[in-house]
């Protein structure tokens, strides 16, 4: 079981996400895959040096194997916050190049930093000596009009030298003036083959694709070229892909079924709820559960409308199973 997860670990994962990978969605989406690893959303340095560290950081340790992501570019501070992060078990840290929004090029970080790499190369130095875990970089095939093997290239190459050996590649340019993140996540187009390249001219590093990844087949074509996939918005809306991943990459493996899934959230949920969280912000994560099955709009529309309720707990998603018209 160990050698698998460990195995298949290296292959799937699920990308960070701002405001939806939080520490309840991952709880959830390990449920439904046992061994993709799960990044977290994105954390800035300054928030964990200066802020609530333990706030930040906290999460379950069902989560493994699970990657912190961090954003900044002062090498200090991402040492600091990389010791404080490592002391809390995580498997991965990694530094985000990736994320074009205006909030985060204003604090020189994100996929604006894939214009100084000696800089990415100097922050990750910095954090590899604090910590024996590895140290990873998720960035965007290159900004603006830099869209070239070339400067994908010169980008990696510093941080190769500096030892760094995984990267996550989102396979398309970020635009870094004129695209809301949102935009910058469909209108620059995407590019496998680039990332392939990268894969082939530096076949030592481990290198792992993103964008766009909806299907088997595209996954499994993905996984000829390089050493993994990270999936995003579709892990996000339809949970339970990660599920029938997990089982097309593992013949051994079979999952649980959508319900059965749903049974085992609900003693977490009544711990959270105990703790002071609310059902809403657990639920909400589960809503694609059932997407393209049966029952799927009466599953959501019954969370929607009573997840949100003072006092509502666990039950109301046992009442939204029985809900489902092949509940029955
Ligand atoms: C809601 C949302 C929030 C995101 N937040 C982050 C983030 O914090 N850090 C990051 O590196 N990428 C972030 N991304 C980008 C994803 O990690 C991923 O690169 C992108 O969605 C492309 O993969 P996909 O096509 O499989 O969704 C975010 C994407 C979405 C949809």
């Amino acid at each position: 079981m160990r050698a698998h997860a460990d195995k298949a670990a290296a292959r799937v994962a699920v990308a960070p996400m701002m405001d939806w990978t939080d520490r309840h969605c991952r709880y959830f989406m390990r449920l439904i895959s046992p061994s993709a690893l799960l990044y977290t959303e994105m954390v800035t340095a300054a928030a964990i040096v200066h802020g609530d560290a333990e706030r930040f950081l906290r999460y379950n340790d069902e989560e493994h194997p699970v990657a912190l992501q961090l954003g900044g570019s002062d090498p200090d501070w991402m040492a600091k916050a990389t010791s404080i992060a490592s002391s809390f078990g995580y498997d991965e840290i990694n530094i985000n190049v990736g994320c074009p929004s205006d909030r985060v090029q204003s604090g020189q970080f994100g996929a604006c930093l894939m214009a100084n790499p000696e800089l990415v190369a100097t922050c990750f130095k910095a954090m590899q000596a604090e910590t024996d875990i590895p140290v990873t970089v998720k960035s965007r095939i290159g900004i603006d009009e830099q869209d070239s093997e070339e400067f994908l290239r010169a980008f990696v190459e510093p941080l190769i030298n500096a030892g760094c050996r995984k990267f996550i590649v989102h396979a398309r340019i970020a635009i870094l003036e004129g695209l809301s993140p949102k935009e910058n996540r469909t209108i620059p187009p995407l590019n496998y083959e680039r990332v392939y390249a990268l894969k082939r001219d530096f076949s030592e590093l481990e290198v792992v694709i993103n964008g766009g990844f909806t299907d088997l087949t595209g996954i499994d074509e993905a996984l000829r070229n390089v050493d993994g996939v990270m999936i995003g918005r579709q892990a996000y809306h339809q949970p339970y892909f990660l599920a029938e991943l997990e089982a097309h990459l593992n013949g051994e493996w079979s999952p649980a079924p959508r319900a059965a899934v749903v049974e085992r959230m609900l003693p977490y949920i009544d711990r959270e709820i105990a703790n002071g969280a609310s059902l809403n912000s657990i639920s909400r994560h589960m809503l694609g559960l059932f997407a393209g099955q049966p029952g799927a709009r009466a599953w959501r529309r019954y969370i929607s409308e009573h997840a949100h309720r003072p006092g509502a707990g666990s039950e109301v998603l046992v009442n939204a199973l029985n809900a489902m018209p092949h509940a029955a």
